[in-house]
């Protein structure tokens, strides 16, 4: 793993965009995984403002999301694909058919998820894929506990998550918001992974998945294994991993 330590959040979102405009210039059919989250929306802003400057040729890339809820609107400004479109993807101008995301509603999620994989391996699979973190470890929507060999699937969302969720759309109990997400055994089939984490409450768990075992409590720790994977961290996101070398 190569590990770019970032001087703060504003050199961090820089980095991590031009990371993101790198692949789309030195390969234009690239395919590109995003994520959704605080981690993500600078890097994703930046992007969008060099384009508006400097446009750049997008007319080949695809874009997707490592995941997204379920059982609520897509329209939902916290559903992913709408994330992913207001952030990057409708500022780039990508059409509708070079951005692939699974639907939110479904009767068959399983198919979706097949359904998924297969748009995605037919555009010859992930070039690049942006990770965020979960203060659990989780990847993706992959909590804690979930088998490395994982394909596409829905699995829980966190009860922050939920309840954010709930609030924002008055859902009730009984349906079941899940989230879908690209298995770790897929996330893995990315050619290039950048695992992205900024913020002090990141430092403990950033520690854990780099310098701790691989072990599936640390969905992220399977990351040691991926060929060529790069972690960006802001100052306060490697504090721990820091102190921690520092002694050794
Ligand atoms: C959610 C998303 C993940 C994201 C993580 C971190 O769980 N499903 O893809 O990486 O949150 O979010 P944040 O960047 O807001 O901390």
């Amino acid at each position: 793993m190569k590990i770019t330590f970032a001087r703060d959040e504003a050199d961090f979102d820089l980095i991590a965009a031009w990371r993101i405009i790198g692949q789309i210039l030195q390969k234009h059919d690239s395919v590109i995984g995003l994520s959704t989250g605080n981690t993500t929306k600078g890097m994703h802003t930046i992007v969008s403002a060099i384009y508006k400057k400097y446009p750049f040729d997008v007319s080949g890339i695809t874009l997707f999301n490592v995941d997204e809820l379920t059982n609520l609107p897509r329209e939902y400004s916290g559903s992913c694909y709408s994330m992913i479109l207001h952030e990057i993807a409708g500022p780039l101008g990508i059409q509708e058919h070079n951005f692939i995301m699974p639907p939110t509603i479904s009767d068959d999620f399983t198919a979706e998820c097949r359904l998924f994989e297969k748009r995605l391996e037919e555009r010859g699979g992930t070039d690049l894929q942006i990770l965020g973190i979960g203060l659990n470890g989780h990847i993706g929507i992959n909590q804690p506990g979930t088998p490395f060999e994982s394909e596409t699937w829905i699995s829980t969302i966190g009860p922050e998550t939920d309840a954010r969720v709930r609030r924002d759309l008055n859902i009730p109990k009984e349906i079941v918001i899940g989230g879908l997400t690209r298995g770790i055994k897929n996330i893995m089939s990315s050619r290039k992974i950048i695992l992205a984490a900024k913020g002090e409450h990141k430092a403990e768990i950033m520690a854990k998945a780099l310098l701790g075992p691989v072990t599936m409590d640390v969905p992220a720790s399977v990351l040691q294994l991926h060929p060529d994977c790069e972690v960006l961290l802001d100052a306060a996101a490697a504090s721990v991993i820091k102190s921690i070398t520092r002694n050794i």
